[in-house]
Parts: C-alpha cells; structure tokens; sequence
C-alpha cells in the first residue's frame, strides 16, 4: 500500500493499472478513519482489481463558522486502516495540491442540495461536488463508493455524476453503527462522555419514527412530530432539523409514499450530529 501526496503520482499509477486492463475503485473521506469508511474501503476492494482511497480535508466545504480548523485529523492511524482494508492507494494531497493560489471554479447542484444539510450549510454542497469532480478527474475510477450516513450528499453526488455524464458507477452502502446504536462519525470523538450517551437519542428517536411508518403512518408531518418529541427528551440535545423528503430529489413530502429519506441534524453540546433511515413504501 502507498501513500502519495501528488496529483501527477496518483495518475502515473492509475494509469498503469488501467494500461493493465484493472478495474479502479475509489473511496473519497476526509480521514479520521473508522468501521463506516472501512466497509465501503471493503466494498470496493471485493469489487475492484485496485482501491485508492483519498483523505482529504476539504476546505471548500466548511462553511466559516464550522469546525474546519478542529475538524480531527490522524494520517498514521488512516493508513494502518486502510492497508488492513486491502486498498492499494491513499491520496493525502495537502490543499495547495487541490486548489493552489487562485482556484475560481465551482460545481454545485441545484434542487437536491436545496435542503436538510443544504439550507443549513450554504456553501457545503458546491464543496462537495467541486472537490469530487476534481478528485474524479484526478483517479478516473470505474466505480465510486458513498455512505447512507449522508444521505442528501448520496443523492447529491449520483445527480452530478449523472448530470454531467461522469462515466464511474456510484455505489450507496448501509450506515455502520456504533453497538448501541450511534452512527459512526469522525465527529464523534468531540463528544464527551455525558454528549455521548445523550447522542443515542438520534437513533433511538429515528427508531420510533420507523416504527410508526411500518405500521402504517403515511403522515410525514405525524411522523416529524414524533422523532420531535423524543429528541426534546434529551436536554443536550437541539434540533437542527427533522424531516423527511423523497429520496431522490430531496423534495419535502407531505405523505409517505415511494422511497422516503428520513433525515435528522441534531447539536449535542456544540457538535452537530446528523442520522437518517431510507424507507421504501412497498404499496
Ligand atoms: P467523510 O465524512 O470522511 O466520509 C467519507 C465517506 O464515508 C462518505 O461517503 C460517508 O457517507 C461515509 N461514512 C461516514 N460515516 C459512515 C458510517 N457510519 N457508515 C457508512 N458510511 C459512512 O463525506 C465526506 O467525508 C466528504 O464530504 C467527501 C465525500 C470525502 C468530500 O470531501
């Protein structure tokens, strides 16, 4: 497993690879690695001949008041994670790499980047979708993997790829959850440990939403009310936003039909938290 910090070495070596006729798979993070980055770099080493993964903290998605100086960063412990994955590749750039002097370039989304996380982070999603085109152009991959734990940023990146005939198949894998529930999150160790045990109110109140759609509330507002209340349970905890919205343009819905995106965004303390559950209505 190598470790390169050049756009130029990344391509010589893709390059290679695919002059050999192997298939590529790409795994983007912004590091901190753990079991949720870890199944999709499993995923793509079961499905691929050769993974890069990339471990970028990408400034351009930060809004200004967010945690882009703190946000929490360990490139020894990511390699040991990945080579143990069996990837082939990490890409460490540093941001003069990716943006240099004078980068004046965005990609961005309309529609559905609109809402959830979108509407509260404005500048998030263009981010998002400029460093991923670059990081694209950059390994050429055949397919790339995305977690569920970001759902809007899912549906976000299969848009743009679409959209603008990206030619690499992007594969969505389950959220990988903490034994009791938390969803695995780099953000996870800001919390201390009275955070970390009001932060299992996101799943357990999620849960109770589920429930009530699987026994048949088509309600969404019904629904909100419900994971609502439980989260207000939780005096840590203050609702950023609980909704639900189709799952492929992330419009907001008034009745549960087709695939739904149940989504939630919730300050523990100061450390914004966000979960969700997709479901399908089968009627
Ligand atoms: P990061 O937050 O590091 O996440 C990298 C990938 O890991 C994303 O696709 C995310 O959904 C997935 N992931 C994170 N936690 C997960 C969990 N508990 N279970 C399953 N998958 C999980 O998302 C980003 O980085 C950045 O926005 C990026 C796409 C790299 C662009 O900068």
């Amino acid at each position: 497993m190598r470790l390169v910090k050049t756009v130029k070495e990344v391509r010589e070596i893709v390059n290679g690879w695919k002059k050999e006729g192997l298939s590529v798979g790409f795994v983007p993070t912004m590091g901190y690695l753990h079991e949720g980055h870890k199944s999709l770099i499993e995923r793509s080493v079961k499905e691929n001949d050769k993974t890069v993964v990339s471990v970028f903290v990408n400034p351009i998605q930060f809004g200004p008041n967010e945690d882009l100086a703190s946000y929490p960063r360990d490139i020894e412990h990511d390699k040991k994670l990945v080579e143990s994955a069996g990837a082939d590749l990490i890409f460490n750039p540093e941001p003069s790499e990716m943006y240099g002097s004078h980068f004046t370039t965005l990609v961005n989304t309309t529609e559905v980047s609109e809402n959830l996380c979108g509407a509260k982070r404005p500048v998030h999603f263009g981010g998002v979708c400029t460093v991923l085109t670059k990081l694209f152009n950059i390994v050429n991959p055949n397919r790339a993997y995305f977690g569920q734990k970001d759902a809007q940023q899912l549906a976000v990146v299969k848009r743009f790829v679409k959209d603008l005939n990206f030619d690499i198949e992007i594969i969505g894998c389950p959220i990988i959850r903490e034994a009791d529930g938390l969803a695995k999150s780099s953000r996870n160790t800001y919390l201390n440990p009275e955070e970390r045990q009001a932060a299992l109110i996101l799943s357990k109140s999620l849960k109770l939403g589920l429930e009530a759609i699987k026994n048949g509330e088509r309600d969404a507002k019904a629904v909100i009310d419900i994971i609502t209340k439980s989260l207000e349970t939780e005096k840590l905890a203050r609702i950023d936003y609980v909704s639900i919205v189709d799952n492929e343009n992330i419009q907001y819905i008034d009745r549960i039909e087709g695939e739904i995106l149940c989504a939630i965004a919730v300050y523990i303390g100061k450390t914004r938290l966000i979960d969700n559950f997709i479901y399908k209505c089968e009627e």
